[in-house]
């Protein structure tokens, strides 16, 4: 009994600590914990151009280096139907909130863990077509001049990630009538909105082309230093 109540101490001055931590952050995730919640993932996000095939073919998006709080809040998207992917849907769905900050914090540290990455500042300049479009999109003003500097950790970093995920990623936030496929997100359906498939094919092929932080992680190197 009297060890009973030591422990139930001891839980409730972690609490404490736990509440306080999440008053800075609206859920602390721990990397350390979430490299233990990611068995699930890796089988796709962690084989370097790995493609999904359905309900469309293109690769996965990559996750080392992007921003915890995109993810999050990306996989609270997926929980809720928001994003409407199937595989993902479902992944999301199995996960608590915490483990959701906990793998969001291990793949944002997987990007540093892994070494600054060694790109330079030196940005392929766009085309004069691309540079047109980027300029009616607006789109620099919130993911950043390149692209890996959002203004808002919550949104995605995008230099370097796939172009055909981008692509897919961009017509499915114009896709409203479809149970697979589409994205519900104000800000980005308005952005995407007016452009053709063509466009949105030159832009993403331009951005996936600049140099960033965001990458893979190959599963055996992950399991390597584990
Ligand atoms: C069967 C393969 C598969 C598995 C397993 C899987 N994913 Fe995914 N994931 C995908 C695909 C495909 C997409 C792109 C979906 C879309 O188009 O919206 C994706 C998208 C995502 C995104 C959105 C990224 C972005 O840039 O918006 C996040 C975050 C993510 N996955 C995290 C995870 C985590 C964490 C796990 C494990 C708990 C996991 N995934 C397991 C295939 C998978
Ligand atoms: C007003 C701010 C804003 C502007 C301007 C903007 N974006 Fe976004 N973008 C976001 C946010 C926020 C998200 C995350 C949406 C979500 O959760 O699905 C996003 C997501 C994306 C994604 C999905 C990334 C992923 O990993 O799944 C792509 C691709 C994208 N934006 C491209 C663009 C392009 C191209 C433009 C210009 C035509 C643009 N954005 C303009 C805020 C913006």
């Amino acid at each position: 009994m009297k060890k009973l109540l030591s422990v139930s101490i001891v839980m409730a001055a972690l609490c404490a600590i736990g509440a306080s931590a999440q008053a800075q952050d609206a859920k602390a995730g721990d990397a350390a914990a979430g490299r233990k919640k990611v068995d699930m993932c890796i089988g796709c996000h962690g084989i370097d151009d790995y493609r999904a095939s359905f309900p469309e073919i293109y690769r996965v998006p990559k996750l080392a280096g992007q921003n915890a709080k995109y993810i999050a809040a990306a996989l609270g998207e997926y929980k809720k139907g928001d994003r409407r992917y199937p595989t993902m849907r479902a992944v999301a769905a199995s996960l608590s909130d915490q483990d959701i900050a906990d793998v969001a914090a291990f793949y944002e540290q997987q990007g540093k863990a892994e070494g600054a990455s060694a790109f330079s500042s030196s940005a392929p300049a766009p085309s004069a077509a691309v540079a047109e479009l980027l300029k009616k999109g607006n789109c620099a003003s919130c993911h950043g001049e390149n692209f890996n500097k959002p203004i808002d950790p919550s949104y995605p970093k995008l230099a370097g990630q796939h172009p055909d995920y981008l692509y897919a990623a961009l017509k499915a936030y114009q896709t409203s009538n479809n149970p697979q496929i589409g994205r519900n997100n104000a800000i980005m359906m308005g952005m995407a909105k007016p452009f053709t498939h063509a466009e949105l094919h030159q832009l993403t092929e331009y951005i996936a082309s600049l140099p960033g932080d965001l990458k893979t992680v190959e599963q055996s190197h992950f399991r390597h230093d584990e």
